[in-house]
This record gives C-alpha cells, structure tokens and sequence, in this order.
C-alpha cells in the first residue's frame, strides 16, 4: 500500500500501525477497516491459490525434508494445468506482467514447489530455447558495447549482442515471500536441470534466465556461480 498523509487518530485499538501478516505477507495497517477490508481479501484468495490438495496423479521430481516439486506439463489432466496457471498467475502479478500468456504453452514445463504444509511456494516455467544473451555483470563489461548497442537494450539489464546457445530458459520463478531464502529457487533449477530434457543433465551455461528482476539478478548470478 502506497504512503498516504492522511493522520491516524490512534483510538485505542489493540493492534495499531503497519503490520505483515505471517501467513500472506501482506503488508497493511491494523485498525484501519478499508486496509483490513483488502487484507482479508487478498489473505484468503492467496491461500486459496496456493492450496495443494493432492492429485490422483502426482510427477514428483524431486523430494525433501521439508516439500517436493511437481512437474505440471501442458497435456496433464485440466484440474494440474489449472492449478499451474493459477500460481503462475500470482508470480505474474508479483512480476508486474500483466496478462502475459507463455510464448509457447504446448512446449513450457511448469515445476511446482510444495511444501510440507501442502502450500505451493514455489513455481518456475521453463521453456526450449536455442539462443540467449548473457547479462552483463560488471560495469566494465558493459562498457566493452557500443554506445548505440546500449541504446538499443532499454532493458533493466545490460544485455551481451552476442548470442549463445542454451537449451531451457527458465522464463519465470517465484518463491512465495514468507518462504525466501530458503533454498526453494536453488533447488527448483537444479531440478530444471535434471529433468528437463530426458535423460539428460543440463549444465549451468544450458540454462538461461529470461528478463530477470533485481531479486533474479542476484539469484541468477548467485546459482551460476557456484
Ligand atoms: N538478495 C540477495 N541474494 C539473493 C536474493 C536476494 N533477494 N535471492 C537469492 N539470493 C542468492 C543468495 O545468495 C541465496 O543464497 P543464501 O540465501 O544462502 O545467501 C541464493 O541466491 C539462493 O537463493 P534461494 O533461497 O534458493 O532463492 P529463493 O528461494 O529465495 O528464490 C527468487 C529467489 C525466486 C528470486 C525469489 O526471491 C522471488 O520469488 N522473488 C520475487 C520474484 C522474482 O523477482 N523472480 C525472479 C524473476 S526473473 C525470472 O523469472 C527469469
Ligand atoms: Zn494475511
């Protein structure tokens, strides 16, 4: 919620102030009826996307202490590919893509991560790709582009022109915010890179990250490097 000057007469309410909620995350004001109005909403539409009840038919990938991840592929019964979508839907927002469809639906692999508490925390689309172009990490490297090649990219990140071969671009990942940090994004590429093509390991280089936010940034370099 955006920053208001409106004053806030504090009448005694038990909880006061800006509050996140330790379920949804979101972030409101305690007290005040429209904020608590929209908390309730969000809290349970969150809760109810997120919500894993179980299928009949599960392609578990990978599985831990603490939750497994499920591969959804596009020709899975409707009730997976609509609870896939859904989640994707959450990341998308989060995103700030709106109303983005997939580039290719009938090709894009979408993992699930559950946890323990049967809650979807975590989703990544990876899609078959031939050609990627790195991000430029370092100022130094961006400096090597011509001035109108870096006028061409307007992008929030400096992109190399020279393309280079990958084999699965993950075009979106998403962790559920109270859950981050924990290992939820590094497990689900490295499941990417084991299931993704059959049979076969992909290497980090195969992989690309499409587009990435200042969090896949960091994620991004972070998992490639080590
Ligand atoms: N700041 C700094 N380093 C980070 C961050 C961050 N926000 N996130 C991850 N890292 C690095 C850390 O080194 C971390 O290891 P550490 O926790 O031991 O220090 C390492 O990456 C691995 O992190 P994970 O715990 O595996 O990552 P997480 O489960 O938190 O998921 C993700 C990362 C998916 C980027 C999450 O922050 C998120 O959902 N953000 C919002 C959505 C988003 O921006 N997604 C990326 C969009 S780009 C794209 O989709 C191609
Ligand atoms: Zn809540």
């Amino acid at each position: 919620k955006q920053a208001t000057d409106q004053l806030i007469i504090d009448a005694g309410q038990k909880h006061f102030g800006a509050i996140a909620c330790k379920s949804c995350g979101m972030i409101y004001t305690a007290g005040s009826p429209e904020d608590e109005f929209q908390h309730t909403q969000y809290h349970q539409s969150l809760l109810d996307k997120i919500k894993f009840v179980g299928w009949k038919k599960e392609r578990v990938v990978a599985e831990y202490w603490d939750g497994k991840i499920i591969l959804v592929l596009p020709d899975d019964p409707k009730y997976a590919v609509k609870k896939a979508d859904e989640v994707r839907q959450l990341a998308d927002n989060e995103l700030g893509f709106k109303q983005v469809s997939l580039s290719c639906p009938s090709r894009s692999k979408t993992y699930l991560f559950v946890n323990s508490e049967k809650m979807i925390v975590g989703c990544l689309v990876a899609e078959q790709i031939k050609l990627a172009f790195r991000v430029l990490n370092e100022p130094a490297e961006q400096k090597e582009l011509k001035k109108h090649e870096l006028l061409e990219h307007h992008r929030a990140w400096c992109c190399s022109t020279k393309p280079e071969n990958a084999i699965c671009g993950i075009s979106r990942i998403w962790v559920f915010s109270l859950m981050r940090r924990k290992g939820i994004g590094r497990r689900m590429v490295d499941t990417v890179r084991n299931s993704f093509m059959y049979g076969c390991h992909l290497s980090k280089e195969e992989i690309a990250f499409s587009d990435p936010t200042p969090d896949g940034k960091l994620f991004a370099s972070n998992y490639c490097e080590t």
